[in-house]
C-alpha cells in the first residue's frame, strides 16, 4: 500500500513497505531503502573536510554525512524548496546546512575537499555529467574529490 506522507506542489513523498519515495514531477527520485542507503554510506564514506553536496533528496547522504568523523561540516544545495518542505514534514528536520538554488548558480570564493554530486545522473547522461564536473572543478580544492553518484546507477 502507498501512502502520500508529505506534498508541496509537485513534490510528493509516499511511503511504502519498502520505503519512503522521493518524487517530483510524477516521476521517482530517491527511494529510501537498503540498497539506496548502503550506496549513499559508501559514497559519504569517501568524504572528509568541508563537503559541498549538490541535492538533498530524502537527505540520506546527509545523514550519512553527520555519522562521518572526518567530515568537519558539510552545506547542501538544493533547487527546490519544496523537497525541503517536504522532507521537513515527514523527518521534522532537515539535516545540515541548505541552501535552495541550482547547483549550476553557485558562486563562493570558498573551496570545497569534497564536492558530492547527486543531482541525478545515470551513464546514459555524460553531457550532465561532463558539465556537473566542470562546475565542481571550480569549486574543489587543489588534490579533492569530486564523487558523483549514479556512475552506476543506469
Ligand atoms: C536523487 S536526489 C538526491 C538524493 C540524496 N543524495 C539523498 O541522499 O537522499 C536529487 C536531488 O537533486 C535535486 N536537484 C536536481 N537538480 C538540481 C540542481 N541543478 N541543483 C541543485 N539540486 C538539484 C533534486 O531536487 C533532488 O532533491
Amino acid at each position: 500500500m502507498t501512502r502520500v506522507i508529505s506534498k508541496s506542489k509537485n513534490v510528493e513523498i509516499k511511503r511504502q513497505k519498502s520505503g519512503d519515495f522521493l518524487v517530483i514531477d510524477n516521476k521517482v527520485w530517491m527511494i529510501d531503502d537498503k540498497h539506496n542507503h548502503a550506496e549513499m554510506k559508501a559514497l559519504s564514506d569517501q568524504c572528509y573536510g568541508r563537503v559541498l553536496v549538490a541535492g538533498y533528496g530524502l537527505g540520506m547522504v546527509q545523514k550519512h554525512l553527520t555519522e562521518n568523523k572526518s567530515v568537519d561540516s558539510f552545506l547542501t544545495i538544493e533547487i527546490s524548496s519544496d523537497v525541503i518542505e517536504v522532507c521537513k514534514n515527514t523527518y521534522g528536520e532537515i539535516i545540515g546546512d541548505v541552501t535552495i538554488l541550482d547547483f549550476y548558480d553557485f558562486e563562493t570564493d570558498e573551496t570545497w575537499d569534497c564536492i558530492v554530486g547527486d543531482i541525478w545522473f545515470s551513464k546514459q547522461d555524460v553531457e550532465l555529467m561532463k558539465k556537473f564536473t566542470e562546475k565542481a572543478e571550480g569549486l574543489i580544492k587543489t588534490g579533492g574529490e569530486i564523487l558523483l553518484w549514479g556512475d552506476n546507477n543506469g
